[in-house]
């Protein structure tokens, strides 16, 4: 099983998405390991994002994800990976395809609603700085595993 993190990103908790973009997760079978709202300081932010420090969006960047609380998940799954990925969208809101989070509550690159890991290798990385072990519940038995993994 693979683990990906997810973030429901400043502009989806403000507008009141956090139930929808939980339900989308929660609906396409991934397991829901770890979860809690926080406010990302600003060491972070500037961690999680380490990999766009050169790029010029890096500081709207920080500023965006540390500017109201968010809510992160750690998701476990068969190819929980991409399989988070696209049910997000396109990375640009106005290029996503519709039904996806991004593609139907979006529009622009910086206001995007939701990150998600983008290897296994990230997805572990990501989830270890968010989240203490005493935190996760790896591995629960859920009711309808055996209905949604083979
Ligand atoms: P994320 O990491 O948030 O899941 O998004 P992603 O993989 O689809 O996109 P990535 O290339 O990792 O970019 C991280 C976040 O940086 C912001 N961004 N802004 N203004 C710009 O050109 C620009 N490019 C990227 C977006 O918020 C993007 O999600
Ligand atoms: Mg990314």
């Amino acid at each position: 099983m693979e683990r990906t993190l997810i973030i429901i990103k400043p502009d989806a908790v403000q507008r009141g998405l956090t139930g929808e973009i939980i339900k989308r997760f929660e609906q396409r079978g991934l397991k829901i390991i770890g979860m809690k709202l926080l406010r990302v300081s600003r060491d972070l932010a500037e961690k999680h994002y380490d990999v766009h420090r050169e790029r010029p969006f890096f500081a709207g960047l920080v500023a965006y994800i540390i500017s109201a609380p968010v809510v992160v998940m750690a998701l476990e799954g068969s190819d929980a990976v991409v399989a988070a990925r696209t049910t997000i969208g396109a990375t640009k809101p106005s290029e996503a395809a519709a039904g996806t989070i991004r593609g139907d509550y979006g529009l622009e690159i910086g206001r995007n609603l939701v990150h998600g890991s983008d290897s296994v290798e990230n997805g572990e990385i990501e989830i270890a700085n968010f989240f203490a072990e005493s935190e996760l519940c790896g591995g629960w038995a859920r009711a309808v595993d055996g209905w949604v993994f083979e």
